[in-house]
C-alpha cells in the first residue's frame, strides 16, 4: 500500500506546530502502525531530516507508551486496541492518515507526537499504592476476596495509564484514569486502610495537574484500550463523598499526602 501521512511536528511545547505531509510507501498490511512509522522514519534519516518523534515501548498493548491520535480518535478507534497493536491491513491503499499528539493542557508536548505523561504519575504519588502489610506470596491466599469483587479489581487494574482517556475528554478529564487506580486498590481488602486518603489525595492532585472535570460525554471508555468503563467514576465519586462526610477536616483544597 502507499499511504500519505498528515504528521503533527512540533518542535517543543514553546514553538508553535504544524502538519507536514509525508509519503508511505510500500506499506505491507501486516506491518504494525508503529512498524510503518518506523520505516518512514528510516527514509527520513537516509535523507538527513529529522524523524517523526512517537513513544512506544512494550509494542504489545501493555506499558502504556504509545499516544497517537490517529486520523482525530485517540490510538485509532479500534475497540480495545492501543496504537502499538494497530495494524496496517485497517488502512487501504491511497488512504490519507493524520496523526495527532494527545490534546490536553495538562499534557505539555514534548516533541511531534509525544506528550509528557508525568502528571499522571503525581497522580499516583498522591495515592495510588498500599503500605499495608501484605505478607509473603502464601498470606495471599489468608485473606479471601469474593469472586465478583476480585474481577471488578482485576478489571480496574488493566488500566494501562496512557492517557487516551484524557484525550478523548472534550473537558481533557483524568476521571477514568483516576477511578481505574482509586478502584482496584479500593476493591480489595488491603487496599482499604488507606482508602479515604487516596480518594481525597488522589483527586486533589488530578485538580491541581489541571485536569477538567466529568460530565458523562463517555468519550473516555470508548477510547481506552483496556476498556475500563465508566462505572469506576461513580465509585471515585462514592469514595470521595464518604471520605469527605467521615472526615470532615480532611476536605477540601489537599495537594498532597504530607497535607492530609
Ligand atoms: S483508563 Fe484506559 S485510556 Fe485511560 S489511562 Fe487507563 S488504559 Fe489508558
Ligand atoms: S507501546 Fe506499550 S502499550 Fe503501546
Amino acid at each position: 500500500m502507499n499511504l500519505t501521512l498528515k504528521v503533527w511536528r512540533q518542535k517543543n511545547s514553546n514553538t508553535p506546530g504544524r502538519f507536514e505531509t509525508y509519503q508511505a510507501r510500500n506499506v505491507i498490511p501486516d506491518m504494525s502502525f508503529l512498524e510503518m512509522l518506523d520505516v518512514v522514519n528510516e527514509e527520513l534519516l537516509a535523507r538527513g531530516e529529522d524523524p517523526i518523534a512517537f513513544d512506544s515501548d512494550c509494542r504489545e498493548g501493555i506499558c502504556g507508551m504509545c499516544s497517537l491520535v490517529i486520523n482525530g480518535v485517540p490510538h485509532g478507534g479500534h475497540r480495545g486496541t492501543a496504537s502499538c497493536q494497530l495494524h496496517m491491513r485497517h488502512f487501504k491503499d491511497g488512504d490519507s492518515i493524520t496523526l495527532e499528539p494527545w490534546r490536553a493542557a495538562a499534557f505539555p508536548i514534548v516533541k511531534d507526537l509525544m506528550v509528557d505523561r508525568s502528571a499522571f504519575d503525581r497522580i499516583i504519588q498522591a495515592g495510588g499504592y498500599i503500605d499495608a502489610p501484605t505478607g509473603a506470596a502464601q498470606d495471599a491466599n489468608a485473606i479471601l476476596v469474593p469472586k465478583e469483587r476480585a474481577e471488578l479489581a482485576f478489571e480496574a487494574a488493566a488500566c494501562i495509564g496512557c492517557g487516551a482517556c484524557v484525550a478523548a475528554c472534550p473537558n481533557a478529564a483524568a476521571m477514568l484514569f483516576t477511578s481505574a487506580k482509586i478502584s482496584h486498590l479500593g476493591l480489595l481488602p488491603q487496599g482499604q486502610p488507606r482508602r479515604s486518603h487516596r480518594a481525597l489525595g488522589m483527586v486533589a492532585q488530578m485538580d491541581a495537574e489541571g485536569f477538567g472535570g466529568c460530565t458523562n460525554h463517555g468519550e473516555c471508555e470508548g477510547a481506552c484500550p483496556k476498556q475500563i468503563r465508566m462505572h469506576f467514576i461513580a465509585r471515585l465519586n462514592r469514595d470521595l463523598v464518604t471520605a469527605s462526610l467521615w472526615r470532615p477536616k480532611l476536605a477540601g483544597p489537599l495537594h498532597t499526602l504530607a497535607e492530609i
